[in-house]
């Protein structure tokens, strides 16, 4: 019996290996990546043109530097995973080395806030990049916090280039932080500061205080999302590096280009595409096909509402229950209807429900949030209805059913009125349990 259990053990371990499509999984995660490999994967893809627009954009604007001019400085725009941080710091990277060889002092500073923060912890984060102070948690003043980053950088001279990522995130007091880098730094020491900004708002800056704003002279740089073609080399290499040769069939590269150029241009989501289609393929000891792909896709998709729905107030919750729930017969859901389903879903779920009029809030918040749709239409003297249209894939709405009943303490085995998929069997029958007049009734039904 042992044996036969570890032989089995073997087995498994031999058949993963042998289906193993994933070799170098670093290079599906750029976290996993150092500096360096990110940047010599950069090479090989800026070698194929990727970027170019946007290279020489950045390139021409450092120009003056090598003549002892100073850059204005330069905000860099865009949508997620455009390749805004990684090409900056690329780029910023070769400017210093340049700049070396050239023996004109040049210095960078990445401060990443990839979390809102607001003031101090932005100025205390910069401090420490610069090595000029400590981390705090309190008990410092701005004041201090400024007055040490300008003394670390009193005796430097040349260029000193902050890149202020995601710099829409400072959310308390940034008209301070951005006060002290545009006005107050360049006044107090003698390296020439250059900014860049990154962010995916293109209005980030509007609400800054206006004398901020006309200090800052800054040039705008827009990263478009990325074409097929790009992605194509993006993934193109992705699978060079990461995956056995010849587990990947023709077709599949151009098809998650295509369809991430279409849906989102973004590179980071076309890379996880990938990546979850080749971790199903090697699931099921195959190679990766279009049809991998698009289940990953659905996987991807259906992790994303569910994630979503995790977080959401109960009272949602139980909205969009009764939009998943309502039965459609070829016809929209009405709000009224929906309103009758919402309301004994409260019931069941002890909820207290809310009034028609703020369901049809909620209804308007799901269809911001890509649940469903919402339409108002007019039924002429008999007022106006919003119809609902579900818009995820029937796929996944029975998942998202079960999660919502489970995220409310509800039983799953409840069948639930006259949501499809859940109908009796030929044979089996409906019971009540409990008089039909009794609030609730209607949705404990059981199969029995
Ligand atoms: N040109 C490229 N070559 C290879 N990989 C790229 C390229 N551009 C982006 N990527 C991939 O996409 C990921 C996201 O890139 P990056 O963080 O630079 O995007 P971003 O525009 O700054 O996004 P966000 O707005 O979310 O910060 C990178 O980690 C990298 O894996
Ligand atoms: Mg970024």
């Amino acid at each position: 019996m042992q044996n036969s259990i570890q032989t089995q053990i073997r087995e498994q371990i031999d058949i993963a290996f042998r289906n193993a499509i994933i070799v170098n999984p670093a290079y599906l995660d750029d976290e996993q990546l150092s500096r360096e490999g990110q940047f010599a994967v950069l090479t090989e893809i800026f070698n194929t043109n990727v970027r170019n627009n946007e290279i020489r954009e950045v390139c021409s604007h450092f120009a003056p530097i090598f003549q002892g001019g100073h850059p204005v400085h330069l905000s860099v725009l865009g949508k997620t995973g455009t390749g805004k941080t990684i090409t900056l710091l690329y780029l910023l990277q070769e400017f210093e080395r340049l700049c070396s060889e050239k023996g004109i002092p040049f210095q960078q500073y990445h401060l990443d806030l990839c979390c809102p923060a607001p003031c101090f912890r932005a100025l205390n984060t910069l401090a420490c990049l610069m090595g000029a102070s400590k981390f705090y948690k309190r008990g410092i003043s701005l004041e201090d916090l400024m007055t040490a980053i300008e003394r670390c950088l009193l005796s430097t001279s040349g260029y000193v280039a902050i890149f202020v990522d995601e710099a829409d995130n400072i959310r308390t007091d940034p008209n301070t932080f951005f006060t002290f880098l545009v006005k107050r730094l360049p006044l107090r020491v003698n390296a020439k500061i250059i900014l860049l900004f990154a962010s995916n708002r293109l209005n980030w800056s509007d609400n800054l205080d206006p004398r901020v704003k006309s200090c800052l002279k800054m040039r705008e740089l827009i990263f478009e999302p990325y074409d097929a073609t790009s992605l194509q080399h993006i993934l193109g290499l992705r699978v060079e590096k990461a995956l056995r040769p010849g587990t990947v069939e023709d077709g599949v590269i151009e098809k998650i280009a295509a369809v991430s150029s279409r849906n989102h241009g973004d590179a980071r989501k076309a890379v996880d595409l990938l990546t979850r289609a080749a971790y199903l393929a090697e699931r099921k000891g195959e190679r990766i096909t279009q049809a991998t792909v698009d289940l990953a896709s659905d996987e991807i998709e259906r992790d994303k509402y569910l994630a979503m729905i995790r977080t959401s107030p109960k009272h949602l919750q139980a909205a969009l229950y009764s939009a998943l729930t309502g039965k459609h017969k070829g016809h929209a859901l009405r709000t009224g209807d929906a309103y009758l389903l919402y309301d004994r879903f409260c019931r069941e779920a002890s909820l207290t429900p809310l009034t028609q009029r703020a369901f049809t809030d909620l209804l308007s918040e799901l269809d911001m949030y890509g649940f469903l749709r919402a339409s108002t239409v007019s039924l002429g003297r008999y007022g106006r209805t919003k119809e609902i249209y579900v818009s995820v894939s029937p796929a996944i709405i029975d998942q998202m059913r079960r999660l919502i009943r489970s995220n409310l303490d509800l039983s799953n085995e409840v069948i639930y009125g006259n949501c499809s998929g859940s109908r009796p069997k030929a044979g089996g029958h409906l019971r009540v349990n409990g008089g039909a007049s009794e609030p609730g009734a209607w949705a404990r039904l059981t199969r029995c």
